[in-house]
């Protein structure tokens, strides 16, 4: 497996390369592709990826830009695992947060997802709010107006019949929602915050929302958080987001055998 990542990485980056190490497999890793890579020398992402795969059996690529999973995909002749695309989709982190749901929660047809925070950049709240909408999940977006997801991906989710709400505030919702799905604030993804706070007690857990959740509401986060979640919440059950995290070993483990060595009947 050859893990090419553009960007910054903790969990992705590791739990693919441990997955695979685990699975028996082998990993030759780049962390900073741009600088330790021919594209530093102006090579493109289809001639990069046209030569890694005479080398590599499957791809992990993390890249800033929107749709350039699909753009290698095209260039490869094996397969390329999407690790995120800049501001566009994370579907292996949608996986595990599903699988989180699954485990924690149950069917997640039967859920409120309330997601809070940058819902306009984050790419894991795309990927796992497109995979929700397969089961009909009835799923609300808490946002500053300049952070609101992308109005296309909303009428998605309404067409596909998903029962979705906006809200400005966490507090509207916080007592009906059986998963809270928290962000950071995508900085290094737009140049000017414009005024925009995410750390106030709209769009971060305090001790009054927390009380006022059900005794059995989840917390998630795909990680890294800044201070939308305060640490003395970590040793509270309904804190989800370091089991969610190791969910990634296992659902990407998961997803390596699956690619590489399929059922025979598959
Ligand atoms: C996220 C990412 O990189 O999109 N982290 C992750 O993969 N678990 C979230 C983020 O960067 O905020």
């Amino acid at each position: 497996m050859g893990a090419v990542f553009f960007e910054p990485s903790t969990r992705t980056r590791f739990s693919f390369e441990a997955s695979m190490l685990r699975l028996g497999g082998n990993v030759i890793t780049t962390e900073n592709a741009g600088v330790f890579s021919s594209a530093q020398k102006g090579e493109s992402l289809p001639d990069s990826i046209r030569t890694l795969c005479c080398y590599l059996d499957v791809i992990v690529l993390r890249h800033f830009d929107d749709g350039s999973a699909a753009i290698a995909a095209a260039a490869s002749t094996v397969p390329v695992i999407n690790a995120g695309d800049g501001p566009g989709e994370h579907p292996t982190q949608a996986l595990l947060d599903l699988f989180t749901i699954l485990e924690e929660c149950g069917d997640p047809a039967k859920q409120h997802v309330v997601f809070v925070g940058d819902l306009k950049h984050g790419r894991t709240v795309h990927s796992l709010a497109r995979l929700l909408a397969m089961y009909g999940t009835c799923m609300s977006f808490v946002s500053p107006d300049g952070l609101r997801l992308p109005e296309r991906l909303l009428q998605e989710l309404i067409a596909a019949g998903c029962t979705v709400h906006e809200y400005g505030t966490l507090q509207e919702v916080a007592s009906t929602a059986d998963v809270i799905y928290m962000t950071r604030v995508q900085k290094e993804r737009f140049e000017d915050l414009g005024g925009i706070a995410l750390d106030g007690s709209s769009y971060a857990l305090t001790p009054e929302l927390v009380a006022a959740m059900k005794i059995d509401t989840v917390v998630m986060h795909p990680l890294p958080r800044n201070s939308e979640i305060p640490t003395w919440f970590d040793e509270d059950p309904r804190a989800a987001y370091f089991r969610q995290a190791q969910n990634g070993l296992y659902v990407r483990m998961a997803l390596l055998e699956e690619l590489l060595n399929p059922f025979p009947d598959e």
